[in-house]
């Protein structure tokens, strides 16, 4: 297929998973994505209902987009489905030449023994895990140009990737990282179950996922990659009654005489140029971050303690899911890393 000089063509793309919350996601940015079209949006309920009816804010999606069963001539695949769904599928569309995105999880470990471990199932192509290029953006960039078959990083791994990898690339920590994370209710799907209610979330935050949780291999994988050492990795996450919203607060001892100043370099200088990670000068919140593909970080030393917090806040929706897969795709195909994707957050 076609890699793309920019100013010359739209890339053809499709959403399987496109009832979802992170397809609908998808479908909000990739319709209005100057580049691209949208030939086909796949799920297996609501067969030939419009997109615009399936999902309610695509008012004005095309009325010929209809919830279908296939690919089409799509050239670029975005998957959002449930955990090994996507892995059944991808092999026969990368064997068409297509490239492949998958928001979900299928691609993002490279041991095969880790799913069946965290994800309890045996991995239907474990084959294609090498290739699988793990798509935190601003760590790997050159690697995803031309890209066949991308694993778009989860929510939680890309806002404690993004809050410690400075640190990590920079050395400035050891190896005993504690994370506390929270999340919105988004996160979890749009399907219907109990724990999701509004009468059960309301007024009420617990942990859930511990110590084993889907995304602590994927952590420990990543900031391996960065810093170069496997880490002794804590991480709770906790859900939290709001829609949206990702918060991951990170602690790790500093190693000996690594000092404020070297801490606040390292994250100014891997992040100078990045259109999507701000280093804010105060500790973010979710709502800062709220419908923009931006992770606001903000790290400091606790001197006292001699311990590195570094907080990362973004919308798992956006940053977390479907934004970071538009800014993979656009790396891949060689567009402006930011086409599509210029929305400011809402406030308040
Ligand atoms: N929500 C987030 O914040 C977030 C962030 C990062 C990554 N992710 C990942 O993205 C994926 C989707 O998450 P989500 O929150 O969007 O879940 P969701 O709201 O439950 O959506 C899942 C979608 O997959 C479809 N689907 C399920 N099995 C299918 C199949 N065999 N063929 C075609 N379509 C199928 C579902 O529709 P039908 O049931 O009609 O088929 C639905 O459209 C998950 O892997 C999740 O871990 C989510």
């Amino acid at each position: 297929m076609t890699l793309y000089t920019h100013a010359s063509m739209t890339a053809r793309v499709a959403i399987v998973g496109a009832t979802g919350y992170a397809g609908g996601e998808l479908a909000r940015i990739l319709l209005r994505h100057p580049e691209v079209r949208v030939v086909a949006a796949v799920s297996r309920s609501k067969q030939g209902m419009p997109l615009r009816e399936a999902q309610p804010h695509l008012y004005d999606a095309p009325d010929a987009l209809r919830i279908g069963g296939d690919v089409g001539d799509a050239e670029v695949v975005f998957t959002t489905l449930p955990a090994g769904e996507a892995a059944k599928m991808a092999s026969a569309w990368l064997a068409e030449g297509r490239r492949v995105i998958d928001v979900g999880s299928d691609f993002r470990l490279r041991d095969a023994g880790l799913y069946e471990k965290y994800y309890r199932y045996a991995h239907p192509a474990p084959e294609l895990l090498a290739e699988a290029v793990y798509g935190l953006t601003e760590f790997v960039r050159p690697r995803l140009r031309g890209a066949r078959l991308v694993a778009n990083p989860g929510c939680y791994p890309t806002a404690t990737l993004l809050a410690l990898g400075p640190a990590a690339k920079h050395g400035l920590i050891t190896d005993d990282v504690i994370v506390d994370a929270k999340s919105g209710v988004s996160g979890a799907g749009h399907s219907v179950d109990e724990a999701y209610l509004f009468g059960t979330l309301d007024s009420s935050v617990r942990a859930y996922g511990v110590p084993r949780h889907r995304h602590s291999p994927e952590i420990a994988q990543g900031i391996a990659d960065i810093g170069g050492r496997q880490p002794r990795l804590t991480f709770t996450p906790h859900l939290v009654p709001m829609t949206r919203g990702l918060l991951a607060t990170c602690y790790a001892p500093l190693r000996d005489g690594v000092t404020g100043r070297q801490v606040a370099e390292a994250y100014a200088a891997t992040y100078a140029a990045e259109p999507f990670v701000r280093v804010v000068p105060s500790f973010p919140a979710t709502k800062n971050a709220f419908g923009s593909n931006w992770c606001l970080v903000h790290a400091i030393v606790d001197e006292e303690n001699r311990r590195l917090v570094a907080v990362g806040a973004l919308d798992n929706l956006v940053k977390g899911a479907a934004g970071s897969a538009v800014q993979n795709m656009n790396a891949l195909l060689g567009f402006p890393e930011e086409l599509g994707l210029g929305a400011l957050p809402l406030w308040p």
